[in-house]
């Protein structure tokens, strides 16, 4: 039997619906409107694209959104001033400053400079030690997606076999540990990982996010596995001529044949990411001004 497909553009927009809800009561109830400040240095292109779309989705829900961008030969000196001013802004709840940085610039330093309470990515040091110690942390916008979508369905992932296929510091690190935390049984494989395709036919839940289009194929799926697809990779169409096509890590058409749920590519956990922001946002919120945190909307 084809598998359930989880509609990422839904759950995201019921994420968002909680969120705005929250947004209303804090306004009303406690006269504060949270606020997101997001950094972009540089043209990036895509990367204006997403900065543009985190403010008007940040809006939307009824918060204040602080956009700063710089040119892309700003001095980290610049760049730090900035980022000590918007950790000192009481109207400033999360800061995110848009990856990559410019080569010039020190992606780590730069992270860590952002005060941990108000680090909404959280990729700052002390959120993923937090984190990594089971204890309350900002968590990455992506894997706190997926975890939200795995409750979903699951209920409860408590003894489950998880593999997660990659190992980067954005997604693959922190989704084990956040599923360890749900007392899963997590084994994180990576590209020299041996007989990585029995490893992923054992498991209940397979999350995928290594950066390689349609790398796992339906033969690597157990009967009735979850299968969470982190990819986003543009591929030459395949029927199409001159033009491109969005794909994942999983191979869809194969590996919807044997699994029970699946995440598709586009419309999956990609719609997840910035509402998860949102979330992180009116958490970090919530936490400086010492008041109850929302519901289903944390780790
Ligand atoms: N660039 C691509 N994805 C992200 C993200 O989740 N956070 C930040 N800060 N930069 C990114």
């Amino acid at each position: 039997m084809a598998a359930k497909i989880i509609d990422g553009k839904e759950f995201a927009a019921s994420v968002r619906g909680k969120v705005a809800d929250h947004v209303a009561r804090l306004k009303e109830q406690n006269g504060i409107t949270p606020g997101l400040a997001v950094v972009l240095v540089g043209e990036d292109p895509a990367s204006a694209v997403y900065v543009k779309n985190k403010g008007k989705s940040t809006v939307e829900v009824g918060m204040n959104s602080y956009e700063h961008r710089l040119d892309a030969d700003t001095s980290e000196e610049v760049l730090l001033a900035l980022i000590d001013q918007l950790n000192n802004d009481p109207a400033v709840h999360g800061i995110l400053c848009q990856l990559p940085l410019p080569g010039h610039l020190n992606e780590e330093l730069v992270i860590n400079s952002i005060v941990p309470e108000k680090d909404v990515d959280g990729f700052h040091i002390s959120n993923v030690g937090l984190l990594g110690t089971g204890q309350k942390s900002m968590v990455p916008c992506t894997p706190l997606g997926c975890l939200m979508m795995l409750r979903d369905h699951h209920g409860s992932l408590s003894g489950l076999n998880a593999v997660v296929v990659g190992r980067s510091n954005i997604v693959g690190k922190p989704m084990a540990n956040l599923l360890l935390k749900d007392s899963c049984t997590v084994t994180i494989a990576h590209s020299r990982t041996k007989n990585i395709e029995d490893l992923c036919r054992s498991a209940d839940i397979v999350v995928a996010a290594v950066g390689r289009p349609e790398m796992i194929t339906g033969d690597w799926i157990g009967d009735g596995a979850t299968v969470i697809d982190v990819g986003i990779n543009r591929i030459p169409h395949p029927e199409k001529e001159g033009k491109t096509k969005l794909v994942g890590d999983v191979h869809f058409a194969s590996a919807v044949e044997k699994a029970g749920a699946i995440t598709p590519v586009p419309g999956g956990v990609g719609p997840m990411t910035i509402a998860c922001l949102l979330a992180n946002t009116v958490t970090a919120c919530c936490r400086s001004n010492g008041l109850e945190e929302p519901e289903g909307l944390t780790a």
